[in-house]
């Protein structure tokens, strides 16, 4: 039950008929604790044009709409009324979602959904750079799944264009040298580097990988079977970061740039019919209107270059074709740099004149800033070459290692292992997704690495805690009821059943950190109750009940931060 939804829906109801009006969205959650629960902003108003008292218009307005034993109401500051769920009905809710998989989620109406993530180009080995669109896509799917959506993902991988010229040439190369290419291959940015150097230093070496380029693009044998060779080395790479970093996307996900060879010419030919192409110092362009370059000259979105190959644009715009037309897609989100808006921009709007996208579909971008050090400097290594994710990443559960160590020394080598692995990846993917997304981020392995503030382990600890507890009660299994009598015990109560409401917002614009900022809070409410309401030592039927209460938080606790990618262990 979304609670939040209830009192909306019932005082909007109830002041639009009074005052004759429509009032929609006036009761919100409480920014501030002492503020109470919720705050319904047309009261107020709606009183003046009645000409009664707020506070009484408020309290017949809670008999009228059933909502008495619900909820009371208080006036407060100039403009809002403070509505107050009582303990009985927060209580009777939480009885009934304790009992509920869905922690209270009511379900939605289906939509089917794509999310393009990750898409690193495989070229090269995935570098940080690709940690952000990873991380909050996965944390995105599983959000949209755990609501009941109809998920695809899309890893649309870059494997072709003229980068892998230089790649085939290097490898045909080395074997005719008679190298072992599988040795060759093992470290992938190495092999890139050293391809991408010949192609600039020697010329003759720059000639054959163009003629490779032209090669694959025909299909010769020879080309295909190196490439393949070399994709599938670089897919296993990726997999291998996936894994590690607990990401969802598995090789039937990855519908690669190469996977629309076939539709390009088609595009060209529908974009030609529909009297969309121009010819543009020898190359295939669309001009739109709203694309305006410097000196408000048309930009074009080329669609094929004057020597016959498709850039970028093209093979995306056939995704889109193939997302609405063989998908049958009612949005498709995708999770792409800042740095890409003017490209998705002209894809949009491009494919919605070619009548790819239709009215009722949806694409939208959900931008993000850049990963950047300390300093506020990209993240590169000493030698000004990207950081590979898997270093990050490898990195990440050493620290932690580390970290745990020192905190728990008792715990065996092994368990402390799992723990780091655990409490590392949280860390690095919970310093992403608290974040919000469409700002830069500096990376620092302290904060992000810290038992206190709004982190991962924090969490992760939060949740240990209560595990902890049931180890010691001995019990997992509660017969009984909440009951609340404390504060402490309301105001975790009330936190509990916002759960419903904080997947809602979390998804009214794609942003992560309102579920985090959730937990966090969700963990601060605990911590006071739990220094304020002793558990295992109080009688009958409180302790049973608060067993109850801290049940549910570690059952809350432990599905978000799953629907962040996150983990949790039962000790650290
Ligand atoms: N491969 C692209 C890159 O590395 C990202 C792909 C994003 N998705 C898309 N449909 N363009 O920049």
């Amino acid at each position: 039950m979304n609670i939040k939804h209830l009192l909306d829906k019932a005082f909007s109801e109830a002041l639009s008929k009074l005052v004759g009006s429509d009032t929609p969205g006036i009761v919100k959650q409480a920014q501030r604790e002492e503020f109470g629960h919720y705050q319904a902003n047309g009261v107020m108003a709606a009183a003046k044009k009645l000409k009664t008292n707020p506070r009484e218009l408020a309290e017949k307005l809670i008999e009228d709409i059933g909502l008495k034993g619900t909820c009371f109401t208080e006036i407060a500051g100039p403009g809002f009324v403070n509505i107050h769920l009582t303990s009985d009905f927060v209580a009777q809710q939480l009885n009934s979602v304790i009992k509920d998989s869905s922690l209270g989620v009511p379900s939605t109406e289906v939509s089917k959904i794509v999310v393009d993530y990750s898409g690193p180009n495989l070229a090269k080995e995935m570098h940080i750079g690709h940690l952000r669109s990873t991380a909050i896509g996965d944390s995105l799917v599983r959000v949209l799944e755990f609501v009941g959506h109809d998920v695809i993902r899309a890893n649309h991988v870059g494997d072709w264009g003229a980068q892998f010229g230089s790649l085939l040439a290097y490898m045909d190369q080395l074997r005719q040298a008679g190298q072992s290419l599988s040795t060759e291959l093992t470290d992938l940015e190495k092999f890139y580097q050293a391809a991408s150097a010949l192609f600039k230093s020697d010329e003759s070496f720059a000639k054959t990988a163009r003629s490779y380029v032209v090669r694959l693009q025909n299909g010769d044998n020879e080309c295909l079977s190196l490439w393949n060779q070399f994709i599938e080395e670089s897919i296993r790479h990726s997999q291998e970061v996936y894994e590690k970093f607990n990401i969802t996307l598995g090789v039937n996900d990855i519908r690669a740039e190469s996977a629309y060879n076939n539709v390009l010419p088609i595009v060209v030919q529908e974009l030609e019919e529909q009297q969309l192409l121009v010819e543009s110092e020898g190359a295939k362009c669309v001009f739109l209107d709203e694309f305006k370059g410097k000196g408000d000259k048309p930009l074009p979105a080329i669609i094929q270059k004057s020597d016959g190959g498709y850039p970028y644009m093209a093979t995306d715009l056939a995704a889109t074709r193939y997302r609405t037309q063989e998908l049958g897609a009612d949005k498709v989100l995708y999770v792409v740099g800042g740095e890409q808006l003017l490209h998705l921009r002209q894809v949009f709007a491009v494919a919605k004149a070619a009548g790819y996208i239709h009215e009722d579909q949806e694409f939208l971008h959900l931008p993000f800033g850049g990963v950047l050090k300390e300093d506020g400097l990209r993240f590169k290594t000493r030698d000004g070459a990207d950081v590979k994710l898997i270093d990050v990443l490898d990195e990440a559960i050493l620290r932690a290692f580390n970290v745990v160590s020192e905190k728990n020394p008792a715990l065996s080598e092994s368990d402390r292992g799992e723990v780091a692995r655990v409490v590392g990846i949280g860390a690095v993917k919970y310093a992403e997704l608290s974040k919000n997304r469409s700002t830069d981020y500096i990376f620092d392995w302290d904060t992000m690495l810290a038992f206190e503030g709004n982190t991962a382990p924090y969490l992760q600890y939060t949740y240990t805690r209560i595990r902890s507890m049931f180890r010691r009660a001995g019990t997992d299994s509660l017969q009984g009821s909440i009951v609340l009598g404390e504060n402490a015990e309301l105001r975790l109560g009330v936190k509990l059943l916002q759960f419903p409401e904080t997947i809602e917002s979390t998804l009214d614009d794609y942003q992560a950190n309102v579920l985090c900022n959730y937990l966090y809070e969700l963990c601060g409410f605990f911590n006071t109750f739990y220094e304020q309401c002793p558990v295992l030592i109080a009688e009958e039927p409180s302790k049973t009940s608060r067993l109850l209460l801290c049940e549910l938080t570690a059952k809350t606790l432990r599905q978000g931060l799953e629907l962040l990618g996150i983990e949790t262990v039962e000790q650290m």
